[in-house]
């Protein structure tokens, strides 16, 4: 009887019920960006608690290295896709929707040594000379040793704030990079890689697409308050959703009607000078205008107000206030990390229904309960509700829930474990499973370490509900 296991139009789909899963990423993939067995394992894990839709972890949509996360940029990762979407149809007995979130991102590098930053990889300029108060005909390697040998503050003070922040944060582009070629030309390039990547997924049997236009990546930093490019695609409103735009008619016109097309989308930036729900909720009316077949809400998770890392490690967009907000602990202020985000998705529900009423809205943050889930519902603050940690807590709560069996529910206790393991780039686990695994290593030997058992009717960890 209740709203949320009542079924709605998802573009080109129905999904059974309002449950979502969002994008997670488990770190399960190898180097070569592959859906290894564990990825499809992970997947085929949460289609058992039969969730309305489940999203796959942000997919690179370029065939460069990006570390053990899963890619898409190119047909050969199709046959591998296809597998994980045949497993999470056979999990979830066909009653769970299944789109995988597609991603790029710019260059981030590793906070450096400071010898190696200033001894090889800052370019040398007069400015340099000057205030290390050399002549003009000092060579590069003179100027690099007087550098070195300043004191830490004056050295500071002998660097432009963006070669400051190489120094200590390690060296991030930036959208408005235009003396880059390879930045520069971001909108050519875009729109055809994220269709392309569309289409592979299509090829391998998802449902749809979730366009990842939020947290610290490459189409949020377009749609940022923040973003400057003065070639059309930044600074007002109507330049910074233009690429976003451009995307989308791109993966249309690729994919089809056939194929449910929607993104992901920041309801506010958090960091000072970024974009606040106002601008959120007029984008995501554009988008709705052109088609987008629906709009997931999230929050913060930016590089700006990232934590400074350890020498050798990146920047990691979740350690700031913005990232705190993104996935509320029971650590953040008031009031506490329930539904806190659901306001955003309200403001922006009320700007996509003005232009049409049937884009569903999803909201997510701090979701963990069937009275919250379904009270975001009934007073409207979202269309489908997400929860991440707490189907990482328990991937079968959805199903528990729905059948009468609530006081089984494992509950996320949002400490916020798997974020830090995230953090690492280790293998994501859940406290509750790690802590009960403690108690009796011995009942599950053969998956020490990792995290949702392959096989789930075995699991000490992750118990299948009874079929
Ligand atoms: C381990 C982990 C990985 C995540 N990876 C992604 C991701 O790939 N893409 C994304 O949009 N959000 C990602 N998120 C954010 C979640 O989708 C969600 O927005 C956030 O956790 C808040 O929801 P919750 O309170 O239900 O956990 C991740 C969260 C966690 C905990």
């Amino acid at each position: 009887m209740s709203r949320l296991y009542s079924p709605v139009r998802v573009g080109a789909f129905t999904a059974r019920s309002r449950t979502w899963v969002p994008a997670m990423v488990p770190w399960r993939s190898t180097e070569e960006g592959d859906a290894t067995p564990e990825v499809i394992d992970w997947y085929g894990r949460f289609a058992d608690g039969r969730p309305g839709v489940l999203v796959v972890e942000a997919t690179g949509i370029r065939d460069v290295p990006s570390g053990p996360l899963l890619r898409i940029g190119h047909d050969r990762y199709v046959p591998g896709l296809r597998k994980l979407v045949e497993h999470v149809a056979e999990r979830s007995q066909g009653q769970t929707r299944l789109l995988i979130q597609l991603i790029d991102f710019l260059r981030i590098r590793r906070r450096p040594e400071k010898a190696s930053f200033v001894g090889r990889f800052l370019a040398v300029s007069d400015r340099h000379r000057l205030a290390a108060g050399l002549t003009e005909s000092a060579t590069e390697a003179e100027v690099r040793d007087a550098l070195l040998a300043l004191p830490h503050e004056d050295l500071l003070g002998a660097l432009n704030p963006r070669e400051r922040e190489a120094l200590e944060y390690g060296e991030r582009e930036r959208v408005f990079d235009m003396d880059q070629p390879h930045i520069r030309e971001l909108p050519e390039v875009l729109p055809g890689l994220f269709a392309d990547a569309a289409e592979r997924a299509i090829a391998a049997g998802f449902d749809g697409v979730e366009l990842h236009f939020a947290h610290a990546y490459t189409m949020a930093s377009f749609l940022s308050a923040r973003n400057v490019r003065d070639d059309g695609y930044g600074t007002t409103r109507e330049g910074r959703v233009r690429l976003a735009l451009e995307v989308l008619a791109a993966v249309r016109a690729r994919v089809g009607q056939g194929a449910t097309v929607g993104c992901r989308m920041l309801g506010d930036e958090v960091i000072e000078g970024g974009t606040r729900v106002e601008d959120a909720a007029w984008f995501a009316a554009q988008f709705a205008e052109h088609g987008m077949d629906f709009v997931s809400v999230s929050k913060g998770g930016k590089f700006e107000d990232a934590k400074q890392p350890r020498v050798g490690a990146a920047a990691y967009p979740y350690t700031g206030p913005s990232g705190h907000e993104c996935m509320p602990t029971v650590r953040i202020d008031a009031p506490g990390p329930f539904g806190r985000n659901l306001p955003l998705s309200r403001a922006i529900r009320d700007a996509v229904r003005a232009v049409d009423p049937i884009v569903p809205v999803i909201g997510c943050g701090g979701i963990g309960t069937f009275d919250a889930a379904e009270a975001a519902l009934v007073e409207g603050d979202c269309d489908m509700v997400a929860a991440a940690r707490q189907s990482l807590a328990d991937p079968d709560w959805w199903h528990k829930v729905r059948t009468g069996q609530g006081a089984e529910v494992r509950r996320c206790i949002f400490t916020n474990y798997c974020e830090g393991l995230d953090q690492k780039h280790k293998e994501v686990t859940c406290q509750l499973w790690d802590k009960a695994r403690e108690r009796e290593p011995s009942m599950e030997p053969e998956h020490a370490g990792r995290a949702l058992s392959l096989d789930g009717k075995r699991s000490l960890l992750a118990p299948v509900w009874n079929r």
